[in-house]
């Protein structure tokens, strides 16, 4: 995905737009450009690199006007270079667009603008919006200008638009965007952070909304034209935690916020459990979807609602969900687990299971996300903003939510709620080992394969931190159940094999500690996670023992986001914005 900013007002745009990027960032980052309205000219300024790189070196920060549009980019369509970035001129420079999204039918409309003499300079979908306004703006009114664009457009995109004559346009259809209202002036962007800095008064445009910014004043419209009311929200999340704080990364400060996590998920939603609880036990089986870590979560959720909850459950991957769609009938729940609430494989499968007559659940991190706004009830996860584009609090955060859900559909039984304070203690007891697992990490850092291992709830958190040292530091990971290895996983260990095993001292225990000594005599070198010390370990990543185990995963996962995170320091690589991803995967 990438971020999209738009502002018009009383104040020099470009410090603004430069701003609304950096604290955007995580949304995609491999170029970077703005574009300024002054005395009738559309100035464009972009260029490869990240915003830090691209300001510098194009002083973006100075450039003059009032009203101005900025853009930073996941590529998607056309290869990372200067052409391709946004912002994109048509033939004339009398408009300039930034777009987040896919446009499916752009190679159509390329063909056809060509045949009527347009020019193209870019290998993006994106640029056929700016020919098309160009085409339509003949009238200089941007209202009909920007619906007929619109209704040639197939695909979940946003845009917004900077017109010579200073105006600014923005449109949204499956992607988000989002209007900061100031005194003075208006934000458009697709994302609260990019003005949380400035304003917490937002407006979420509805699909199908068109936002008119001209001079002072605000238009909304639908795509017939109508005149709309959208409401105005106060946004929750608080400006300072976005900030690093003391700490070098966000990444980093984000793994010391899940004590707190651990203590406070949940507790202001007592209310709303209970009525996700009620819809829960109701229906003959429950799908729960997710992508990446959330979808490591939903299979604890799966395995703590069926084993305790006694609630028929299925886990699919939302990108698999089309497939399976022959399943699902109007009797069906579906819970979808999702940070952002913006991931395009999870709503489409909201939308497909919804479209089917199924209740829709969700939990998520942006109460005013797609997905919370689409389902019948959503939990919020209350961890605050993630910017690291690694996952850590939300996936903390995630699973306390459902450890509090089951703890309440099993009258408490579990023990979640009772043991919240000291589940925090042992997580801050985990966290303290920090030192030792960064000197690990320099063991491990020419590692080639690194394997990680755990049996039944375990399981998802080896697959868990797996993905971690993927996303952070490069190096090749496997989440692999521990009694699969001897049917195939054991060619591949050998002396410059490192293992790490999730062993935390409960019925998987003795399984496990036979499975770490086969892997032992074929040379490897084994960390061991775990309460309890054992000579096959070469290293002992010690955890404090908790009672009830079934806990476990929620400390356990936190020695593995560590040791990604060093892995990545020690290999030059920054960990709050890893190559070729984004923190929320917008686009199919
Ligand atoms: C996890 O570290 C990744 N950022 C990614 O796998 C992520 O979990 C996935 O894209 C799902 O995002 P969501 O929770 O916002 O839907």
């Amino acid at each position: 995905m990438c971020s999209i900013i738009g502002y018009k007002g009383q104040l020099n745009a470009a410090p603004l737009l430069v701003n609304s990027l950096k604290q955007m960032e995580y949304r995609g980052y491999d170029s970077v450009g703005i574009a300024v309205i002054n005395n009738g000219k559309v100035i464009v300024k972009k260029g490869v690199g990240n915003v830090s790189n691209i300001t510098d070196k194009f002083d973006l920060s100075t450039m003059p006007g009032h009203a101005g549009i900025g853009h930073t980019r996941w590529a998607t369509h056309g290869q990372v270079t200067e052409e391709n970035a946004h912002p994109h001129y048509g033939c004339t420079n009398n408009i300039a667009i930034v777009h987040n999204g896919v446009i499916e039918n752009h190679h159509e409309l390329r063909d056809e603008l060509i045949s009527l003499g347009h020019r193209f300079k870019s290998d993006t979908d994106s640029e056929v919006i700016a020919h098309l306004l160009e085409g339509y703006y003949t009238k200089k009114d941007i209202k009909t200008t920007t619906i007929e664009t619109c209704r040639k457009l197939n695909g979940a995109y946003a845009f917004v638009a900077a017109f010579e004559d200073g105006r600014i346009c923005g449109s949204r259809c499956d992607q988000p965007l989002i209007i900061g209202m100031l005194e003075g002036g208006y934000f458009i962007s697709s994302d609260v952070l990019g003005f949380l800095k400035h304003t917490d008064r937002a407006i979420f445009l509805h699909n199908r909304d068109i936002a008119i910014i001209d001079s002072n004043a605000l238009q909304l419209y639908d795509f017939e034209g109508n005149a709309v009311n959208r409401e105005t929200t106060q946004v929750a999340w608080e400006v300072s935690s976005l900030d690093k704080g003391k700490y070098a990364f966000h990444t980093l400060k984000e793994i010391h916020e899940q004590p707190t996590v651990v203590e406070k998920t949940g507790i202001k939603n007592l209310g709303k459990i209970e009525e996700f609880c009620n819809i829960l036990e109701d229906p003959r089986t429950v799908y729960i979807t997710a992508s990446g870590t959330s979808y490591h979560c939903a299979l604890i959720a799966k395995y703590l609602l069926s084993s305790l909850a006694k609630i028929h459950c299925e886990t699919i991957v939302s990108s698999e969900f089309p497939y399976i769609l022959e399943s699902i009938d109007d009797s069906s729940v579906l819970l979808a687990i999702s940070q952002s609430g913006e991931t395009a494989d999870v709503l489409e499968a909201a939308r497909a299971a919804k479209q089917i007559g199924s209740k829709i659940l969700s939990i998520v991190n942006v109460p005013t996300s797609s997905l919370a706004r689409m389902s019948d009830s959503f939990l919020e996860i209350e961890c605050g903003p993630e910017v690291g584009v690694a996952a850590t609090k939300s996936f903390t955060a995630q699973l306390s939510l459902i450890y509090a859900i089951v703890d309440r559909m099993c009258n408490y039984g579990l023990g979640f709620q009772a043991n919240r304070k000291f589940l925090a203690e042992a997580s801050r007891e985990v966290l303290d080992q920090e030192s030792k697992i960064q000197i690990i990490a320099d063991k491990l850092r020419q590692a080639r394969d690194i394997y990680v291992l755990g049996r039944s709830i375990h399981y998802p958190i080896a697959l868990e931190g797996a993905l971690k040292i993927k996303e952070l530091s490069y190096i090749h990971a496997e989440g692999i159940v521990a009694g699969e290895l001897k049917h195939g996983p054991l060619a591949l260990i050998d002396k410059n094999t490192y293992v790490v095993i999730i062993n935390p001292d409960d019925r998987t225990h003795c399984d496990n500690v036979v499975s770490a000594r086969e892997i032992k005599t074929r040379g490897a070198t084994i960390i061991g996670i775990s309460n309890k010390p054992d000579e096959a370990y070469d290293i002992l990543l010690k955890l404090p023992s908790i009672g009830n185990s079934i806990l476990y995963p929620i400390i356990e996962v936190l020695p593995l986001q560590i040791l990604a995170y060093y892995l990545a320091l020690i290999r030059n690589i920054d960990p709050d914005y890893p190559r070729n991803l984004a923190k929320s995967v917008t686009v199919k």
